[in-house]
């Protein structure tokens, strides 16, 4: 079949790079991709989220099966458009992906099918939401209830952080509709853990689980970013991913289904592992990047043939994913001054050289080609995977190859996987 995948990022190419290697899958398509994409797929100039485009696409193209790759076309109803034209599609409905896009909504959710996560208040009211806090201990935990690209959650030391941070969303809209509505929730301590469901709309495949390292600085400091570098696998618990399935993926996908919200694509779960159990932090409609980027290498099965089976309803009769004994670790190389401003158009030197490191990967995020080269073109720009039969091995193979690579102003984190 003919595959289309939408997005730009380093998940996008990990997907297309997967795909292209699943027997099922024969020509990949990407919309509209970046320069290392364009190196295992087809680029198309088309940039989604426009359901209507998307679709016109997709038949003109008669691709077999759509791929989405971030929140901001499922949110804008791309699925629900494909759906209605019969082009199979791997990823949510718009109300379904309210999962992501309402921090509020997940949690609904979360209560009626018996998941456990943080206790909380939700609500619109600034006063209500002042007084909740009552309910809490510091440190607060302040989230506001959309999309806010990582800036959405504010953990703050004591009351008056707090407040401050109640008046910002909801009174300053500081991160405008978004955070009209706040969830207040209890502060959890633990290691984190980012957990892939693929979901049929009513059955799961739990993939390998991956760490993602959000923080910009080396020892967790600095801002939040989308990712600095992941890996998988991780040392949890034999059980965790069976348990996984049934307490928390297969009831959700259950009261999504009760809703009218059939779920199908990837369900994220973000979870920390308390003291007394796991718990759902957070929930994703999407692949995590750069968590893709090391559990998808890992993936021996025909990715093509899992994503089609979810989006027409049959995982059941699908095999289950098999996986390589190989870790995989991957670093991002950031633009300078990421997440803050920073600048575009930057040439990168030794992308080559970096891939003739046996055992390395290099997965563009945001790129374009000019000309003869290739060029920075937004705040992560790479993503280098490493496989090893140890984390170790893996770490020190994705370093060697991100040795080999430059451009101005180039930052990554040196202690990923260590
Ligand atoms: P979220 O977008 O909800 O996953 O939150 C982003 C990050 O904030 C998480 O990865 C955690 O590190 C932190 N965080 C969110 N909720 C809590 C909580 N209830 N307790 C402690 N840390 C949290
Ligand atoms: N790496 C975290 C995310 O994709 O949301």
């Amino acid at each position: 079949m003919r595959v289309l995948v939408l997005g730009t990022g380093g998940r996008e190419h990990a997907l297309c790079w997967a795909l292209a290697r699943s027997p099922s899958v024969h020509e990949v398509l990407c919309a509209p991709g970046n320069a290392g994409t364009a190196e295992v797929a087809t680029n198309l100039a088309h940039d989604p989220p426009d359901p209507a485009l998307v679709r016109e696409v997709a038949l003109r193209e008669r691709v077999g099966l759509v791929v989405v790759g971030p929140e901001a076309p499922l949110v804008a109803g791309v699925a629900d458009t494909l759906t209605a034209a019969e082009v199979p599609v791997f990823g949510p409905t718009r109300e379904g992906a309210r999962i992501e896009a309402s921090k509020a909504f997940a949690k609904k959710v979360m209560d009626a099918a018996g998941v456990p996560t943080a206790r909380y208040w939700s609500g619109r009211d600034p006063e209500g939401a002042r007084a909740a806090l009552d309910g809490f201990e510091p440190p607060y935990v302040v989230k506001a209830d959309g999309l806010a690209a990582g800036k959405g959650v504010r953990i703050c030391p004591d009351r008056r952080a707090a407040e401050a941070a109640i008046t910002d969303l909801m009174i300053g809209q500081l991160l405008g509709a978004a955070g009209s509505t706040v969830v207040i929730e209890e502060f959890l301590e633990g290691p984190e853990l980012s957990v892939f469901g693929l979901c049929d709309g009513s059955d799961v495949r739990v993939l390998a689980p991956a760490r993602d390292y959000k923080r910009a600085l080396d020892g967790d400091g600095g801002p939040n970013t989308g990712g600095m570098g992941a890996v998988s696998p991780v040392p949890v618990g034999e059980g965790l991913v069976e348990g996984a399935a049934d307490a928390v993926f297969r009831p959700v996908l259950a009261e999504l289904a009760s809703r009218g919200a059939r779920y199908t694509g990837v369900l994220y779960a973000g979870l920390l592992l308390a003291a007394d159990g796991p718990r759902v932090l957070e929930f994703n409609a999407r692949f995590g990047d750069p968590e893709a980027q090391v559990v998808l290498p890992r993936l021996r099965s025909d990715l093509g043939a899992l994503l089609l089976a979810c989006a027409e309803g049959r995982l059941a009769a699908a095999p289950l994913p098999e996986w390589s004994d190989d870790a995989a670790v991957t670093v991002v190389l950031a633009s300078g001054g990421y997440p803050g401003d920073h600048r575009t158009g930057l040439p990168i030197s030794g992308l080559d050289d970096a891939s003739r490191v046996a055992g390395a990967t290099v997965f563009h995020a945001g790129t374009r080609r000019e000309a003869a080269a290739v060029v920075a073109a937004g705040g992560r720009v790479l993503s280098v995977t490493g496989m090893g039969t140890t984390v170790a091995d893996a770490r020190a193979v994705a370093y060697a190859a991100a040795d080999r690579i430059s451009f101005d102003g180039l930052h990554r984190r040196g202690d990923i996987a260590s």
